[in-house]
């Protein structure tokens, strides 16, 4: 039977929840000198793709980059939404004489890997350029019961960690092609309270009594590891950075679940939490700072126990303890392969160049 790290201690665990209270109410401290927004250098000719842009720190992502010139794809899986906010933008911008903007909403769905698969094929088979994937799409339902995917799996682990990785995998070869460009996975300081059964990756409905805090911290440590091991695998002249960053404790929808008295409430405490745009800032600063990527090749070239991670203020920081544990980094990234179900060879064929990615997605399909 595989070591389980599922246990934290107490000791780390409330070490766990000290760091994330203390990271909320000094947050605007350490953010204090930044602009609004941070610099960002003319995008024209870039394109990106913004998942979950239909509401919050995903939103203002997607806009801010579309203002500053990128062709931005809003990868959401309400497009009706999606084309309604692209309506409202192009509006503002005939309002303000300023030129519209260059967006579009594609689907997609984290909860279903099916449809992740459709989206990528849809973009591979299209020879489509990707300089930024920004990983943004995320649930956490703070009030809720266990939720299952369409695959039968625990849905904060597929819509935070599963499906933004199967993504981000078979959108390679376009990164790959289109170097140098960025994945900039948005991840939690509630990290710091996950841990993960390598058995089964906390997937398994049912398994053990359901915590959504711990689930939610355990897909963002998923993501972490799964990032870690990218990363290192990469070759640097692959021209491809992986890039975790911690919005901050922000004001939007993912207090959906919660009862209507307390999502008032939530509104109402604003002093230590950010706005959704504030949420954006250290996001865009990831995916457009030139010296975000330097820092990225200095911390692979010192085989550093973990992949570029940034606060909320846009600085470097060190992730957990157990997001540091290589071991598990790796454990994690077989199990996440196997449940998405990439082959072995995948990962080495599309590093190497070879050709025709489109039909693996598609022989991927076939087996389902
Ligand atoms: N807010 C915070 O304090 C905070 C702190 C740390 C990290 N984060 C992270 O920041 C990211 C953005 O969260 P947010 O606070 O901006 O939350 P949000 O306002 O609830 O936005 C989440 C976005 O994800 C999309 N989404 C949810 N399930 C999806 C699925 N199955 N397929 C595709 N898209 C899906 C939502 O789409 P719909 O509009 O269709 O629901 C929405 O656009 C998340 O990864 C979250 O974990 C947030």
């Amino acid at each position: 039977m595989e070591k389980n790290i599922g246990r934290l201690s107490w000791g780390d665990w409330i070490w766990g929840l000290i760091h994330v209270f203390l990271d909320t109410i000094t947050q605007r401290v350490w953010s204090c000198h930044l602009q609004p927004l941070p610099e960002m250098p003319a995008m024209a000719g870039v394109t990106c793709i913004v998942t979950g842009a239909t509401s919050g720190i995903g939103l203002n992502t997607a806009r801010e980059l579309a203002k500053a010139g990128a062709h931005v794809v809003l990868a959401v899986r309400n497009t009706k939404a999606a084309n309604e906010l692209i309506k409202l933008w192009q509006k503002d911008q005939c309002a303000n004489g300023v030129p519209l903007l260059d967006v579009e909403a594609l689907e997609l769905n984290l909860s279903s890997l099916k449809s992740v698969r459709q989206f990528a094929k849809d973009w591979e088979l299209q020879n489509r350029p990707l300089h930024i994937l920004i990983n943004n799409a995320g649930i956490f339902h703070m009030a809720g019961s266990e939720r299952v995917s369409e695959d039968r799996l625990e849905e904060h682990m597929q819509v935070n960690h599963l499906a933004p990785s199967l993504l981000t995998m078979l959108l390679l070869p376009s990164l790959l092609r289109s170097g140098p460009s960025r994945v900039i996975n948005v991840s939690s300081a509630m990290h710091h309270l996950g841990s993960l059964d390598f058995e089964d990756l906390n997937t398994t409905p049912g398994k053990k009594g359901f915590n959504s805090t711990a689930a939610y911290s355990s897909s963002k440590l998923a993501q972490l590891h799964f990032s870690n091991v990218l990363q290192r695998t990469l070759p640097e002249e692959a021209n491809v950075d992986i890039i975790s960053v911690h919005p901050g404790e922000v004001i939007t929808n993912v207090v959906r679940t919660l009862p209507k008295w307390l999502q008032v409430a939530y509104k109402f405490i604003p002093f230590f939490l950010f706005t959704p745009l504030e949420g954006a800032r250290s996001v865009l600063f990831c995916a457009t700072d030139p010296h975000v990527l330097e820092y990225a090749r200095a911390i692979r070239a010192s085989n550093y126990p973990s992949a570029p991670y940034f606060s909320s203020a846009c600085t470097p920081v060190s992730v957990a303890k157990q997001a540091m544990d290589l071991d598990a980094a790796f454990k994690t990234w077989n199990k996440t392969l196997e449940l998405v179900g990439l082959p072995d060879y995948y990962f080495q064929r599309v590093v190497s160049g070879v050709p025709g990615q489109a039909e693996t997605i598609e022989t991927i399909d076939e087996e389902d």
